[in-house]
């Protein structure tokens, strides 16, 4: 359980397996609410400037285990969630993230790390207002994923486990036990179910659906000039090149 989302603001995130299509439609959501005149700030998974070069490094010389794996990501994301998200959402934004604390439930769970323990480290983050779970078949991301990309890297492979020597037999298996954890997370957290073997538009038109009926008579926040939440947003559009 994660506490109650009660800022002004809206979070709303997305999840799945690798390849099941939240980068696609988060990004035709982002731009569609800013059409609609909305206040919109997007954070993404592993994206902190904090432990970038720890991060680089640990991955390139296979440093991490399960257990520092996990502590880094969630440092990653706590100094998202206290700079970046929590100000946002007491500033009555709309924040939107690709991928959140059920992405290191799945992958850190799926690692060998506790359940429990897990869930306690990302205790501080809030529970969503949509939480959108791309479901899809593992065979179809696997073949986005690999007709979409060069070579699996090793991480993202889970070759760390041991699963198999093959990158594309262990990164099945890997995203077979991630794809486990999610379904386990459909009712302990409330993620809303969207069937990602459908069409970019079919699925958008969905995910626009569940926004509108969330943010059905929400206002947002009036945004004055010159106050600190559009000096922050003005910093970060500058620093990610106005995304
Ligand atoms: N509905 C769809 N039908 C067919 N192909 C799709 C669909 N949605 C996305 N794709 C393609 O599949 C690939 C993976 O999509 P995308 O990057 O959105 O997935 P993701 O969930 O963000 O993956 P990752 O977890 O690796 O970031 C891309 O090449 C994208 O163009
Ligand atoms: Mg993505």
């Amino acid at each position: 359980m994660l506490e109650k989302n009660n800022t002004p603001g809206k979070l709303i995130i997305v999840e799945g397996i690798d390849g099941s299509g939240k980068s696609t439609q988060i990004d035709l959501l982002y731009k569609w609410l800013q059409t609609q005149g909305q206040s919109v700030y997007f954070s993404e998974w592993n994206s902190s400037g904090l432990v970038k070069s720890t991060t680089k490094l640990a991955k390139k010389r296979k440093l991490f285990t399960p257990t520092t794996f996990s502590l880094l990501q969630c440092t990653d994301f706590a100094d998202r969630w206290e700079n970046r998200i929590l100000p946002m959402l007491k500033a009555g934004v709309i924040v939107l993230a690709d991928r959140y604390a059920f992405t290191a439930f799945g992958r850190d769970v799926a690692r060998g790390v506790d359940r429990k323990w897990v869930r306690n480290l990302y205790s501080f983050a809030l529970q969503p207002d949509i939480a959108i779970y791309f479901r899809v078949p593992l065979d179809i991301a696997i073949q986005r994923i690999t007709s979409a990309r060069a070579k699996l890297k090793y991480y993202e492979a889970g070759m760390d486990l041991n699963l198999s020597d093959s990158r594309i037999q262990s990164f099945k298996l890997f995203q077979e036990r991630i794809l486990n954890e999610y379904d386990r997370m459909v009712d302990e957290f409330n993620l809303t179910i969207i069937d990602g073997s459908l069409t970019v538009q079919a699925q958008q038109r969905l995910v626009r659906e569940i926004v509108k009926q969330e943010l059905k008579g929400w206002k947002g926040l009036p945004i004055p000039e010159g106050s600190p939440h559009v000096r922050l947003q003005a910093e970060i559009s500058a620093e990610t090149g106005g995304r």
